[in-house]
């Protein structure tokens, strides 16, 4: 059009153009929600959040001031699987089996954090955090049924919703303002402007998608709970992963007492450390660092055929394990190799080399294999032990009482060092282990007040079983 037809003028228009898609965006509604409760509660939110995103040189994001600290949950070992806490503004996936522990473990991270007698005197943490707990799978009457259980129910600043429309939630998070929001779980929220299903892939996408924008605009630490299904997989967490800052898994047997919390993705710290705890009556406890799991007696209980106890790392940590093999009769050709908590493919490997290198006849044995106490062992350091375990079950023979093994397994029989066996050593020593049996290296490993057996075959290590 060449004239106006409002106002007559001639060449007067100027082309623009309009995103097609714009007014569909869907989390522009979310975006001017949050900008106008910004407006209401400026000191609360950042201010770069809220605004159009531009680039910057990278010493003066956030206006060159120090990052946020982070928010400890009051939960030592799950500050330590964290990397120090949460982080303002960031998501964290905690995903595990149902009934594994989760909603009692975040219920208590939550108490403690809204309650400022139980927090450690952080200095970025003195003030009081509010926490806004999320249920989309209790009703609130549950939930407080549980606190109470947990001893967290008279937590001042912790709130309970329970809902599972997303709209409400964002709404409810919107009134509160709450440093710490928890979702659980995940799977259950919907969005009601979502022609899918609750629970779908297409609706947890949109869902958590918006949560981590949330996020990410108004500082807020969110802290997602899903389930694994069956096949081990998270119809959510798996789907979730790229989505999220850190992902953290729950895990353990339910029909023991210990859970560990591992990280499997962590955009603010390692995922080498876990986190121990014990499911009692009265919620979960931390078990303290260094703890044997799974050497249920200790040193102190006779030597067991078949039972070997190795000392495992665990990012900065050292565990004790003690891993059990079994042989019996098995037919020719179809011998069982059975192992849990433990590698397959490994339990194989051992089975060939002890064939091979120490003439034990294996072809028509079943051979079962596993961990005491849930631990998944997957570090090559505890091929030796697991190979003195089999061994040992087939000679019907014992370590002697008090014995802890390091060493990996090399495919001619060999014993090979591996890293950190100074600190293995020692920390078996202190628990107890007088004898341990080592890779012999060219630098003589040496541990007050233990016995150290260096070997270089698996043969020479076979001789131990008594
Ligand atoms: P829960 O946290 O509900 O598991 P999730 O949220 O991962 O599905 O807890 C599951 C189990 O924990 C429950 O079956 C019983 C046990 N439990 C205790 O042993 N002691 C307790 O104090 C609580 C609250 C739970
Ligand atoms: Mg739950």
């Amino acid at each position: 059009m060449g004239k106006c037809p409002d106002c007559n003028a001639w060449d007067a228009l100027e082309e623009q153009r309009v995103e097609r898609s714009a007014g569909k965006d869907p989390q522009r509604g979310l975006i001017e929600g949050w900008q106008s409760a910004h407006q209401a509660a400026s000191d609360e939110l950042s201010p770069e959040l809220a605004s159009a995103a531009q680039a910057v040189p990278i010493g003066s994001v956030g206006n060159g001031q120090e990052p946020r600290a982070r928010l400890r949950t009051g939960i030592g070992e799950l500050d330590r699987v964290l990397g120090g806490g949460l982080v303002a503004g960031s998501v964290v996936l905690i995903g595990g089996d149902p009934g594994i522990g989760k909603s009692t473990l975040m219920l208590q991270a939550a108490g403690a954090m809204g309650s400022p007698a139980g927090r450690s005197t952080e200095p970025a943490t003195t003030s009081t955090l509010r926490v806004l707990y999320v249920s989309s799978e209790e009703s609130a009457e549950q939930v407080r049924m549980r606190a109470a259980r947990l001893g967290v129910d008279g937590a001042p600043n912790l709130f309970v919703l329970s809902d599972t429309n997303l709209a409400r939630i964002v709404e409810q998070t919107r009134k509160l303002l709450p440093h710490i929001l928890v979702i659980d779980s995940v799977q259950m929220v919907y969005k009601a402007d979502l022609d899918a299903s609750p629970g779908s892939i297409a609706q947890l996408r949109r869902c958590c998608a918006e949560l981590v924008y949330l996020a990410k605009l108004s500082g807020i630490a969110v802290v997602l709970v899903g389930h694994v299904t069956k096949d081990g997989q998270l119809a959510g967490p798996r789907l979730l992963e790229h989505l999220v800052d850190a992902v953290l898994y729950f895990e353990g047997d339910r029909y023991h007492a210990h859970r560990i919390l591992r990280g499997v993705k962590n955009r603010f710290g390692t995922t080498l450390e876990i986190g121990i705890f014990e499911m009692t009556g009265s919620g979960l406890k931390e078990v303290p660092g260094g703890l044997a799991v799974g050497v249920l007696e200790g040193p102190a209980a006779g030597a067991k055929v078949g039972a070997v106890v190795c000392p495992m790392m665990t990012g900065t940590r050292c565990v004790l394990v003690e891993v059990q093999a079994l042989t019996a009769t098995g037919f020719l050709g179809a011998a069982k190799r059975k192992s849990s908590g433990l590698d397959a493919n490994r339990l194989a490997m051992l089975i060939a080399v002890l064939e091979q290198h120490a003439g034990l006849r294996l072809a028509d044995r079943d051979v079962f294999a596993s961990s005491v106490g849930g631990l998944r062992v997957t570090e090559p350091a505890a091929d030796l032990a697991l190979l003195l375990a089999i061994a040992g079950a087939h000679f019907k023979r014992a370590l002697s009482p008090g014995t802890a093994v390091i060493g990996e397994v090399g495919l001619g029989g060999e014993v090979r060092a591996v890293m950190q066996t100074e600190q293995r050593a020692s920390e078996s020593a202190r628990l107890g282990f007088k004898r341990i049996i080592v890779p012999d290296t060219r630098q003589k490993l040496k541990i007050p007040g233990a016995e150290i057996i260096p070997v270089r075959t698996i043969a020479k290590a076979i001789e131990e079983l008594r």
